[in-house]
Parts: structure tokens; C-alpha cells; sequence
């Protein structure tokens, strides 16, 4: 058994061959559905899903097949968390078998405006200026304390008075 698969692969398992088994794709894993055959087999109320990537329909609620495809794009918060629901009764229900090939999954395509944010957050972060600026000042500060500390007396006396 590959385990990347095609979307051409995939849809080779929408359950229209009885001798095959039935894959749906969620989230670019592939779980072998065939014991829910009644839900994706030809007439069943699923059908739609067989031998595809699943994500955004879920995701919707929806079985339009205009959503049936692994593009998250536009999702709202609340869609990802029904999507994140389905994806563990999957994982619960179904065993995976495959991986689909990252092309297939657009859901790929989503993910570079995150990515760019996360980048953009984390090199403000390490940007060096901003800790030497307010470290350097404290630390002046707690060796000149130091200092007042632990000098002799008499330094100390002309330093600290
Ligand atoms: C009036 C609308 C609907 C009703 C009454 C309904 C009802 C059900 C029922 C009774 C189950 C079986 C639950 C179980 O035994 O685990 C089920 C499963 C499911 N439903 Fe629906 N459903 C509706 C709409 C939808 C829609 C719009 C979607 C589109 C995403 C959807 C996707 C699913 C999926 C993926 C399963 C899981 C099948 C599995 O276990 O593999 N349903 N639904």
C-alpha cells in the first residue's frame, strides 16, 4: 500500500468498485471508511465524500460538492472546530492508510498568509534591539547597586553617599 496517494488515487476508492475499499481524506489523512460503507457507498448519505479530501465540507456541514476539497481558506474559528471534531471521530472510528499527496490537499494553499504572520511575529520578537535597549539600562543599574553593596567602606563612602 502507497502511503502518499494522488487525488486520482483517491477517487480510484469512492466505493463505486465493491472490491475496493472506500477512503475519505481529512485533513491529508487518508482513513479506510469501507465499515461505514451504508454513509459513503454508492446512494449513501455521504457518498459525496468517498474518494475525496473531505476538510472544507466538513468543516461547513456541508455536502455541496463545490466544498468537497482540502481548501480551508475563509474558514471561520467555529468551522475549524467542527472540522477539528470530525477529524478525532475519525481518528477514533476509522484507521488511516495513506497520506494524500500535499498537492491534493490544498488545504496547503491556506496556510502561507499564516505563516507569513507567524514569521512576522516571531522576527519582532528575536529583533535584538529591543532586548539589549531595556536590559542594558537594568543591568548599569544592578552593578552599580552591587557595587555599593560590597566595596570597602571607604570607596564606598565616596561612591554611594
Ligand atoms: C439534517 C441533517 C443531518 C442529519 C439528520 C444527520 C444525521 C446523521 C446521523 C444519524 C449520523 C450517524 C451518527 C453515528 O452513528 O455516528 C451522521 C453521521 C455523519 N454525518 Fe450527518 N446528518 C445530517 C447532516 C450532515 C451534513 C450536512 C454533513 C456534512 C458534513 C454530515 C456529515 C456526516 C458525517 C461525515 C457522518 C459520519 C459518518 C461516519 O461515522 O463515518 N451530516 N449524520
Amino acid at each position: 500500500m502507497a502511503t502518499e496517494l494522488t487525488a486520482a488515487q483517491l477517487r480510484a476508492y469512492d466505493g463505486t468498485d465493491p472490491s475496493k475499499p472506500i477512503y475519505v481524506s481529512v485533513r491529508g489523512k487518508v482513513y479506510d471508511v469501507t465499515s461505514g460503507r451504508g454513509f459513503y457507498g454508492p446512494g449513501g448519505a455521504y457518498a459525496v465524500f468517498a474518494g475525496r479530501e473531505a476538510s472544507r465540507a466538513l468543516g461547513k456541514m456541508s455536502k455541496d460538492e463545490a466544498d468537497v476539497s482540502g481548501d480551508l481558506s475563509g474558514l471561520t474559528d467555529k468551522e475549524l472546530g467542527v472540522l477539528a471534531d470530525w477529524e478525532t471521530k475519525f481518528q477514533a472510528k476509522y484507521p488511516v492508510v495513506a497520506r494524500a499527496r500535499r498537492r491534493l490537499n490544498s488545504a496547503v494553499s491556506a496556510q502561507p498568509p499564516q505563516i507569513s504572520r507567524e514569521s512576522t511575529i516571531s522576527s519582532s520578537l528575536l529583533r535584538p534591539s529591543v532586548s539589549v535597549n531595556s536590559v542594558l539600562p537594568l543591568a548599569v543599574l544592578f552593578s552599580a547597586v552591587l557595587a555599593c553593596l560590597w566595596l570597602p567602606n571607604n570607596l564606598n563612602g565616596m561612591m554611594c553617599m
